[in-house]
């Protein structure tokens, strides 16, 4: 491909291909055979593929088709094995999941003639002598059906179907109307789709013009007609505009080569999504958020938190970092070159350039985590909070409750105005006491404080503080609560306020209490 710059001098030998954003121009291999699908035919299309059982809880929560094939899992074979007897169904299973052709014959009975013509047309299928070869797999997912390359294209303008990534940022991102959405390196488009919804328009922008080819027509086949999809280097494409909601799951793997331009980028380590969170605040309108998943270093001589930290300073933007996991070089390295699922490449070659890069650069580990900006004037706060997991549920609506809560606590920074607060514990919190036998007697040793929806936050607290949340109903105030639990207790007043207070801040914060 004469987009491929080759010029990778790991080892002094070419191992792999870089490419980069300014000699990127597949024009080329934009698929030719993607074509605009009418509104009538799209429905038709989708219509078909429901009756025929061709929809998310069919096939993956009842029959179990959760895997596309792959040569790391060597599972072609079961899955052909498993489409075998011949139903509507099962052609429709080897074509757009398996992306195998079929002849002619094979599927004349199963499969109607119009539904071939559409796919043909707009080029779902190519007929080459007789047979039906399927062009691109076909996921069905939320509610829509994405289109992407097949899972066994190497070229690094592969266009990756939906993903984990994928679900983690659409989970994410905040669960209230927008004006206007960007979808920045929005590959097949599903973020876009999803976001259609509950957005008056949706920009989506790529690189890679062979997404942004997917993305378009992804939202003809699911009938969305409020998508913008555009073709460009980053914010390139939006100069001057502005959101409501931008959101990125960006190429953020930090490795030495960029085999696959949907993970991979061609800047130094972790600058591509630095650089995207430095130039959003510029795109969002006021109280607008910027959402992404991202990675970064942790180089000799400065903690992951000073560089996290630093990418955000100074942007006039709220900023909520929600660490992952932290892989040292060695783990992430293997890691990366396991997903690459390629067996024709030399791993122990690979391994010793991905350490040499990090050895050069002084990284010690690397970091994971989801980032949540909102553009606000006034004095900004940045927080970093340790997530090992996050809801499996969408969480938009608890990301923008942080926000409030975090707003809420800045407002009340004097003790006198927390006083007056009338908290009143989340309908989620639950409390956990652990016994052990003692003397032949169960002890109470340890309690601990659960939120049991929303983020997996959990607090050991001590029984006094467990009993006056018990108390925080919503109807007495902080400064009555306060009095009440002084009087039982018998302590000192002004102590047990000054206690209640920072228990009470710490519990807003985290979601236990409510105001
Ligand atoms: C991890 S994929 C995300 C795709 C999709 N948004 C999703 O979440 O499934 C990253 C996308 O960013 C695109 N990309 C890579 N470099 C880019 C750049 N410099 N500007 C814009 N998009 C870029 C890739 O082509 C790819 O489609």
């Amino acid at each position: 491909m004469s987009c491929v710059r080759a010029c990778c001098s790991m080892l002094g030998r070419p191992v792999l291909d870089r490419i980069g954003p300014a000699t990127f121009s597949c024009k080329t291999s934009v698929p030719a055979m993607l074509r605009p699908l009418s509104t009538d035919d799209a429905s038709r299309v989708r219509e078909f593929f429901t009756t025929t059982g061709y929809t998310k809880d069919n096939l993956m929560d009842r029959l179990n088709f959760i895997e596309l094939p792959s040569s790391r899992l060597r599972n072609l074979a079961r899955l052909l094995d498993r489409t075998q007897s011949p139903s509507t169904l099962n052609a429709l299973l080897r074509w757009f999941w398996l992306a195998t052709p079929q002849t002619m014959a094979a599927v004349e009975s199963l499969v109607p003639q119009w539904f071939i013509d559409i796919c043909l047309d707009c080029g779902l299928l190519e007929a080459q002598d007789k047979a039906l070869i399927p062009a691109v797999t076909l996921v069905p997912v939320q509610g829509f059906f994405i289109a992407s390359d097949h899972p066994t294209r190497t070229e690094p303008d592969r266009v990756l179907g939906p993903n984990p990534t994928s679900w983690l940022l659409s989970r994410f991102s905040v669960d209230r109307p927008s004006r206007a959405t960007l979808d920045l390196g929005t590959g097949n488009g599903v973020l876009a789709l999803a976001l259609a919804a509950r957005s008056e328009r949706v920009v989506a922008t790529d690189l890679n013009e062979r997404a942004v080819a997917f993305a378009a027509f992804n939202a003809q086949l699911n009938g969305i007609d409020n998508i913008e999809c555009l073709a460009g280097d980053a914010f390139q494409p939006v100069q001057q505009r502005k959101f409501d909601l931008v959101v990125s799951n960006p190429p953020f793997y930090i490795t030495p080569t960029i085999r696959y331009l949907f993970c991979e980028n061609p800047q130094e380590l972790d600058l591509m999504c630095r650089q995207i969170a430095r130039q959003a605040p510029e795109h969002l309108n006021e109280n607008g958020y910027f959402q992404m998943l991202c990675e970064w270093v942790q180089v000799r001589g400065q903690t992951w938190q000073e560089r996290i930290l630093e990418w955000f300073a100074g942007t006039g933007c709220d900023t909520w970092i929600l660490l992952g996991h932290t892989k040292d070089p060695s783990e992430y390295a293997q890691m990366r070159i396991r997903e690459s699922s390629r067996t024709d490449l030399d791993d122990a070659a690979l391994y010793e350039g991905y350490m040499n890069y990090y050895r050069e650069r002084g990284v010690e580990a690397i970091h994971n985590g989801l980032v949540a900006m909102r553009r606000r004037s006034g004095h900004n706060w940045t927080v970093i909070e340790d997530m090992q997991s996050t809801p499996n549920e969408a969480f938009g609506a608890l990301v923008l409750h942080t926000f409030e809560s975090r707003d809420f606590l800045q407002t009340h920074q004097s003790d006198e105005s927390m006083l007056e607060v009338r908290p009143k514990l989340s309908p989620h919190a639950r409390l956990e006491q652990v016994l052990q036998q003692q003397d032949g007697n169960w002890v109470p040793t340890s309690m601990t404080l659960r939120l049991v929806k929303g983020f997996p936050f959990s607090l050991s607290v001590q029984p006094l503080v467990a009993e006056f949340l018990g108390g925080c109903d919503g109807d007495r105030t902080l400064a009555e609560l306060a009095h009440q639990l002084s009087a039982r207790t018998k302590a000192p007043a002004t102590q047990v306020q000054k206690e209640c207070l920072t228990v009470v801040r710490k519990m807003f914060e985290r979601g236990f209490l409510l105001w």
